[in-house]
């Protein structure tokens, strides 16, 4: 309740504005019957004209007032609930901002995006209904009870008869629906996450011919969602009749007993008028609390995906840091015994026990097999993850004691599987840092060799990136990520497979000019090509999550078995493709 009471408070007035006003609108519900059953028993059963116009003012006027208030707690309803949905969602999206890698490996984009969206909104529209009904229709209930019973109780007894049977016949249809329910907003999550995929990767789809598969995917999906809601829905779709059923019954008895009064003059008619609009008022009400209940276990199966969320402590954080005040003068790095496993039940490390030091300035090449750990080697620096056992230090610090900011202020990493958001090519170049010149982003594209091709676009450096950089090619999109990681001016800067797609040639030349123009800055580069980091100060050379070899291309040539499988493997391959 904790993190809806904050919203709730801050929009108080709604809270409270709203049922007084649906309250008020509910006392007129039960006056107006009564009224019109006085000018029917007193007004035309005695012809008396101004007893019928008087009462019939006073119940205009109530109409009018019940109109106001109607609208009125609609008003406050629709505000309160759609301004605490919208703060409690700004602090899930928030929340999910401090997540580390690990923590969304757990819980899967697709997920994440449901529960910001769907699961707010069950939780917006029930506090919308409670807003609305919750004291309206208990009150409802109890003000017709009480009114039938002043007009005559001959025939309200009919109503305490009918509103036990009605309730448990809706407490039975619930109680089998609500499960159903939950079913099927767990399918409606299998769905979302499966057509965000599905589009996310529509290109994929496309070159694979896979598009045949993916519907089939889809369908099956689908069909099981509509189960899902079919079963769900056939519950409900019984209460209208069977509710239907008992107020006609007891509209009939009503009629009949009355009737029978009446004829011997022990009723009047505008008697039994008021008793029948009572009694679709009570069904009316016991609908809405029907209603109100079902969305409540929707909402509590969505709160509860919620605090998931919310009360997730993330897994990196530097509350604790010791040295949080301390500014990274330089970029030398040190790991020290250093495991790590994703899966911490799984028997080989990841990364095992891995002990290196690197000096500031250097360009270290980092090289091996797939899978051999290289991303999760580096990933340790910024602290996307945390090593199991072991130290990384940087600047002479263990980087669990540096605070986040100032580490990954200082630390670029440029990732295997980089993305560009839409907007200009300038905008997405300022995420490095958003109070660049003008002078400071070529001078950045010009190290990353993307200078030339930026101003050959008509617009420049206003050109407009599609989503996800769709209208760049690969080896373009992978030079404005180099730029943009550049501008932050870091001390460490890392690019993971930064180059795969950009052309030998230019690949030298984006070296040639971090060796020139960033002498200060250490640099590491993890590349499938050999050809690309032969010229680093040192390579390291990682199989299996262990480093077997770290020297220049001359030391490793000679001592370092993987390396030169590596190595041997590619020139052949080169060679081969020469003589073609
Ligand atoms: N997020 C993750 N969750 C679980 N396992 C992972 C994750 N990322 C990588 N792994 C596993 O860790 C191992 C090392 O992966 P890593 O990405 O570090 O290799 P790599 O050397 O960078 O490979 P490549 O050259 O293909 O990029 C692999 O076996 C991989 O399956
Ligand atoms: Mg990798």
């Amino acid at each position: 309740m904790k993190k809806y009471k904050k919203h709730i408070k801050k929009n108080w007035y709604c809270f409270i504005l709203a049922p007084i006003f649906m309250l008020l609108e509910a006392c007129g519900e039960f006056i107006l019957p009564f009224v019109n059953a006085n000018i029917i028993n007193k007004g035309a059963a005695n012809g008396d004209i101004t007893y019928i116009l008087q009462n019939g003012f006073y119940m205009l006027l109530i109409a009018i007032g019940m109109l106001i208030t109607g609208i009125l707690g609609a008003f406050f309803a629709v505000r309160g609930s759609t301004r605490m949905a919208a703060g409690v969602r700004q602090d899930v999206f928030d929340k999910i901002q401090t997540f580390s890698f690990s923590d969304i490996d757990r819980f899967s984009t697709g997920s994440l995006i449901t529960r910001v969206t769907n699961d707010i909104t069950q939780i917006q529209t029930f506090t919308q209904s409670l807003l609305r009904g919750f004291f309206r229709s208990p009150t409802m209930l109890v003000g017709a009870l009480i009114m039938s019973f002043t007009l005559s109780p001959d025939i309200a007894w009919i109503i305490l008869v009918v509103v036990p049977i009605l309730a448990f016949a809706t407490f039975m249809i619930i109680k089998t629906a609500s499960p159903r329910y939950t079913t099927m907003q767990k399918q409606l999550d299998t769905m979302n996450t499966g057509i965000g995929e599905a589009i996310v990767n529509e290109k994929v789809i496309k070159s694979f011919v896979r598009e045949e598969h993916e519907k089939n995917k889809f369908s099956i999906i689908n069909q099981n969602l509509k189960d899902k809601s079919v079963a769900a829905l056939k519950m409900m779709i019984l209460m209208q009749p069977i509710s239907a059923l008992a107020v006609n019954v007891a509209t009939l008895i009503g009629v009949w007993v009355a009737g029978r009064k009446i004829m011997v003059g022990g009723m009047e008619v505008g008697t039994l008028t008021a008793f029948i609009t009572y009694l679709s008022q009570v069904l009316t009400a016991l609908n809405f609390l029907a209603n109100i209940s079902l969305q409540g276990t929707r909402a509590a199966a969505s709160d509860r995906r919620i605090s998931e969320v919310l009360d997730t402590v993330p897994e990196i954080r530097d509350h604790n840091a010791k040295k949080k005040e301390h500014k990274i003068n330089s970029g030398d790095i040190e790991f020290q015994n250093v495991s790590f496993r994703y899966f911490k039940d799984t028997k080989t490390p990841v990364l095992d026990r891995i002990n290196v030091k690197i000096h500031v300035g250097e360009l270290i090449g980092i090289v091996g097999s797939t899978g051999s750990g290289k991303s999760t080697f580096i990933s340790m620096i910024p602290r996307l993850y945390d090593p199991d056992e072991g130290t990384v230090l940087v600047d002479g610090i263990d980087v669990r004691n540096l605070s986040l900011h100032e580490l990954r202020e200082n630390v670029s990493v440029v990732l295997q599987k980089n993305t560009l958001f839409s907007g200009t090519i300038a905008e997405n170049l300022r995420w490095g840092n958003e109070d660049a010149s003008d002078e400071e982003l070529v001078s950045v594209c010009k190290i990353a060799q993307a200078d030339s091709f930026i101003t050959s676009f008509p617009d420049g450096y206003d050109t407009e990136i599609g989503q996800g950089g769709g209208n760049l090619s690969g080896g373009q999109k992978q030079r404005l990520c180099i730029a943009r990681a550049l501008l932050k001016n870091p001390k460490i800067m890392i690019l993971d497979d930064s180059t795969s797609a950009v052309d030998t040639a230019t690949d030298a030349c984006i070296r040639r000019a971090f060796r020139e123009k960033l002498p200060n800055i250490t640099k590491l580069v993890i590349t499938q090509r050999i050809s690309s980091v032969m010229d680093a100060d040192r390579i390291i050379v990682m199989d299996q999550g262990k480093i077997v070899g770290f020297g220049t291309h001359e030391e490793l040539i000679k001592s370092c078995m993987t390396y030169q499988e590596i190595y041997y493997s590619q020139k052949d391959r080169e060679e081969e493709a020469d003589h073609e």
